[in-house]
């Protein structure tokens, strides 16, 4: 415990508070490489509420401060940053330059141009940069990830990822349906990003439509009494509660696009926060030797694997396939085995769960002298997938992920980086 690494968390809002959650749960599993020792978010009360729940799990209390530079001499070895997007770069920039490593919630950063920032300060630092990118650490994504490298789809041709619902109601904040703190394609999209990338490798190009289908979002906890208590939904259910009931809307909520891959694979990708009538999820991996079907991420559901002329394979025979697949120490102890194929907790505990495996992941990086799993580069790739669709939708063509990661084509996000004056 003496030689844990000294951790600051950086923004104590709903996140913050389910990274807590992980930390902790990552220490009943038997594995504590962190101490933390200081909780800063400008939102005192934020501050102050992980700081009790803090010293309620873990006996001893982190200092509270508006922010790093308030911690004065506090020695601090790593971060974890958990603002606001917008805040990402900044914070992230200047935890790196004072010697931190830095573990950061998706979106890596704001814009291609802030994650760009972030990615030269971790260079000339030297210091790790992680990006605490949870969906690919679920053991049934690592599983899919195995047998598609183990050619059971035969060579991919096809990946669909659809995802369809939401109507005209509020996701989780307000701000996540705002342009200047990045909208729902790309604080949710860049999840699906990572994933697909994950999967089948490096998107290299982009054409897609993408819109702002509900200008007005309804949020129905407006005013609300909602349960309180340290679940996700006990820690969203104050802010929640006192969101207004309707507001405006600037960032667009649709998108509807065409990927290709490096290896030559098409992506077939439908992100609607707004449709309504039927709700959908798809996502499936299509090969020239069968089709393999991803459950939503989290869900702990099986994978269905479909082979010409064969049965479909849904249960532990999709092991056999890669006998060598082994989940790490801490994903292992946390999940119940080495090798799994479906998992069930109650959704707050898969999450905390899968945020300690983060941690887990971002220590051992600082051990070995990195890289991180999903490091800056990564990270700031899912960013520009994200942006490719909505420079598509500008440019009125398809475009590449490089020339969007590389800041030379940035005419939607100039707004966004007038914003952050970058
Ligand atoms: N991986 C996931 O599953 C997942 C889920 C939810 C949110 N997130 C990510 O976590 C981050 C935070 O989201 P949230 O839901 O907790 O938002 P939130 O609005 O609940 O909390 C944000 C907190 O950041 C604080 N903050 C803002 N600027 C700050 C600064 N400069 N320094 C310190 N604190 C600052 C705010 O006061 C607030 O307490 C976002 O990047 C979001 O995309 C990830």
């Amino acid at each position: 415990m003496n030689n844990a690494l000294r951790l600051a968390l950086i923004g104590c809002g709903g996140m913050g508070h389910r990274h807590l959650f992980g930390l902790d749960e990552l220490a009943r599993a038997g594995f504590t490489p962190f101490t933390l020792v200081a909780a800063c978010d400008p939102d005192e009360a934020n501050a102050r509420s992980l700081a009790d729940q803090a010293q309620e799990r873990f006996g001893s209390r982190p200092v509270v401060a508006p922010d790093l530079a308030a911690l004065g001499s506090l020695a601090v070895d790593a971060v974890s940053i958990c603002t606001l997007p917008e805040a990402h770069h900044r914070v992230g920039v200047e935890a790196l330059h004072r010697g931190c490593h830095v573990m950061v919630e998706k979106p890596m950063a704001l814009t291609a141009r802030a994650c760009n920032l972030m990615q030269r300060a971790a260079a000339s630092t030297g210091r790790v940069l992680s990006v605490a990118e949870n969906y690919r650490r679920d053991p049934v994504n690592r599983l899919a990830k195995a047998l598609i490298e183990a050619g059971v789809v035969g060579q991919p041709r096809l990946m669909l990822h659809h995802t369809l619902g939401g109507g005209d109601a509020m996701l989780m904040s307000v701000w996540r349906h705002q342009r200047r703190s990045g909208g729902v394609l790309l604080d949710v999209g860049v999840h699906f990003a990572d994933i697909m990338e994950y999967l089948l490798g490096p998107v290299t190009s982009v054409y897609a439509q993408t819109r702002l289908h509900e200008p007005v979002r309804r949020n129905a906890a407006a005013g609300q009494v909602l349960p309180g208590g340290p679940t996700p939904s006990g820690v969203y259910a104050k802010a929640l509660s006192a969101m207004p009931a309707e507001f405006a809307a600037t960032a667009e909520d649709a998108a509807y696009a065409t990927f290709t891959f490096a290896s030559g694979a098409v992506g077939s990708y439908l992100e609607d926060h707004a449709s309504r009538g039927e709700g959908l999820w798809k996502r499936a991996v299509f090969g020239s030797l069968g089709s393999l079907d991803l459950p939503g991420d989290r869900s702990g559901r099986r994978l269905r694997l479909l082979r010409d002329g064969q049965e479909p394979v849904d249960d532990q025979r999709l092991l056999e396939r890669v006998p060598d697949l082994r989940l790490d120490p801490a994903t292992a102890a946390l999940f119940g085995g080495e090798r799994l194929y479906e998992y069930s907790f109650p959704f707050a505990e898969t999450d905390r769960k899968l945020l300690a495996t983060e941690y887990y992941e971002f220590a051992t990086a600082i051990g070995s002298g990195g890289p991180a799993e999903v490091d800056g580069a990564q990270g700031a790739r899912a960013v520009a997938v994200c942006y490719a669709m909505l420079e598509s939708q500008r440019a009125g063509r398809p475009v590449t992920v490089e020339e969007v990661a590389e800041d030379r084509l940035n005419a939607y996000q100039e707004e966004v980086n007038a914003e952050l004056g970058l």
